[in-house]
């Protein structure tokens, strides 16, 4: 994993030290931790997150407490429903259906039905299962180094993983649009689907995560998606955008990434910030996807949809709408992105709101990722979280809660600037 803790290779403080040995030896060797001097973190607060040595970090990165950490809103609401009924969709309970509305009206009117799950990997194999119960066929196109979850067969199709998980038999990958060749994107699909179908291979579904967090983030020309959304379409295959990351207004221009594009998959995947921490995640799809499936079989998850989660994600819709943070995430990702470019002078930075990428290159601008790890470990130790992204973790990855503001901006490259100096000045 890029950004990750190597056992044994700083001098930790007893207590964390205590703690990373029994989390190994009772949670086993898969686990991994952020930052070479991981972060025994006790409180959240907006943007704002607390250590255990007292240190507050400025949280630069996470999507998951997206409208900012333990939001009193999203937290009042989750107490009062477990106060009052927890209960799964088995029974008839209004909120559920209430909610599902809602989301359903959030996207284009071909969308919709919305079925719940716990986790974005869950949505995706849903996802997944119906598009080869749809089309009959088993061909899967990803980009190159796309990440998508942990069932077996999602993790099959997430690369980034590495070479130790072994890939869904049928998977073709291509190289995602993030060197300034969006165009060419839907050629790549085109070829992708000429190659399975001269292997016999029928297809199913092109799954593309709509802003590619793990390839390095691709955001212009918005649109490039147009052409291969059609090309799959022309091939009696479905598309599955995985909106898990750029999901619920972070790139800052509606609530869903997909619509910059100006397409309309036949199924979106969402998690992550949907329930600002609570698990829920979900599957939105067009009715005549699972028309076929749904008088065959059934679908039932134990806690999937609960009553508290349903509350979590009614109160994060509330807190994005009354907080207006869409206009927020395109007002502080563009003055960010601007501020990266122009200001600190870096070459190449891709952006949509507050998904933001930064190539870190050396001094013949050859992508430079140890010098990418060294800039988040510094930042990290000077209080300001962030992380690498693309297949070589050249890229920096920047992505705060949607409440992050001009100020909590100014910070962040205040600190930037100082790593920056310190790592001229060779004291990184
Ligand atoms: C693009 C994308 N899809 C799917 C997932 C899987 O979601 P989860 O961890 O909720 O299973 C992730 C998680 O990082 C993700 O980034």
């Amino acid at each position: 994993m890029l950004n990750a803790y190597v056992l044994g290779a700083v001098d930790l403080p007893k207590v964390d030290q205590d703690l990373i040995n029994r989390r190994a030896k009772v949670m086993g060797p898969a686990y991994r931790l952020f930052y070479q001097r991981p972060l025994h973190l006790v409180r959240g607060e907006d943007v704002w997150l607390y250590g255990a040595d007292g240190t507050k970090y400025l949280d630069v990165y996470n999507n998951v407490a997206s409208v900012g950490h333990s939001h009193p809103h999203v937290v009042h609401a989750i107490a009062d429903q477990a106060g009052r009924l927890c209960t799964h969709t088995r029974y008839l309970t209004a909120e559920p259906i209430d909610f599902a509305e809602r989301l359903v009206a959030s996207f284009p009117s071909e969308i919709g039905h919305v079925m719940f799950t716990n986790s974005g990997s869950e949505a995706n194999d849903l996802a997944l299962r119906l598009a080869f119960d749809a089309t009959g066929g088993t061909g899967v196109i990803i980009s190159s180094n796309a990440y998508h979850g942990t069932t077996h067969l999602i993790a099959g199709l997430s690369p980034s993983l590495g070479a130790g998980v072994p890939a869904y038999k049928n998977t073709w990958y291509v190289a995602p649009p993030i060197d300034g060749d969006g165009l060419a994107f839907g050629e790549r699909i085109t070829s992708a689907l000429k190659e399975m179908q001269a292997k016999g291979v029928k297809p199913a579904a092109l799954l593309i995560d709509s802003i590619f967090t793990s390839d390095g983030v691709a955001a212009e020309p918005a649109g490039f998606l147009a052409t291969a959304f059609n090309v799959m379409h022309k091939a009696k295959a479905l598309v599955i955008a995985d909106e898990v990351q750029p999901g619920f207004g972070r790139t800052g221009s509606g609530m869903w990434c997909f619509a910059r594009h100006g397409v309309v998959p036949d199924m979106v995947t969402m998690g992550k910030p949907m329930g600002n921490g609570y698990p829920i995640a979900a599957l939105a799809l067009r009715p005549e996807v699972i028309a076929n499936f749904g008088m065959k079989a059934r679908y039932f998850n134990t806690f999937a949809g609960n009553s508290v989660a349903i509350a979590a994600a009614n109160a994060v819709f509330d807190v994005i709408e009354n907080q207006d943070l869409i206009a927020n995430s395109k007002k502080v990702g563009s003055a960010m992105a601007e501020a990266l470019r122009q200001t600190m002078g870096f070459g190449v930075v891709r952006a949509a709101g507050l998904m933001v990428a930064v190539d870190i290159v050396n001094q013949n601008g050859a992508a430079d990722p140890e010098r990418a790890t060294r800039l988040v470990n510094q930042l990290a130790q000077h209080g300001v979280l962030i992380s690498t992204s693309r297949k070589d973790g050249s890229a920096l990855k920047i992505r705060p809660p949607l409440t992050f503001s001009m100020a909590h901006l100014d910070l962040f490259l205040d600190k930037l600037t100082l790593c920056l100096k310190n790592e001229r000045n060779g004291d990184s």
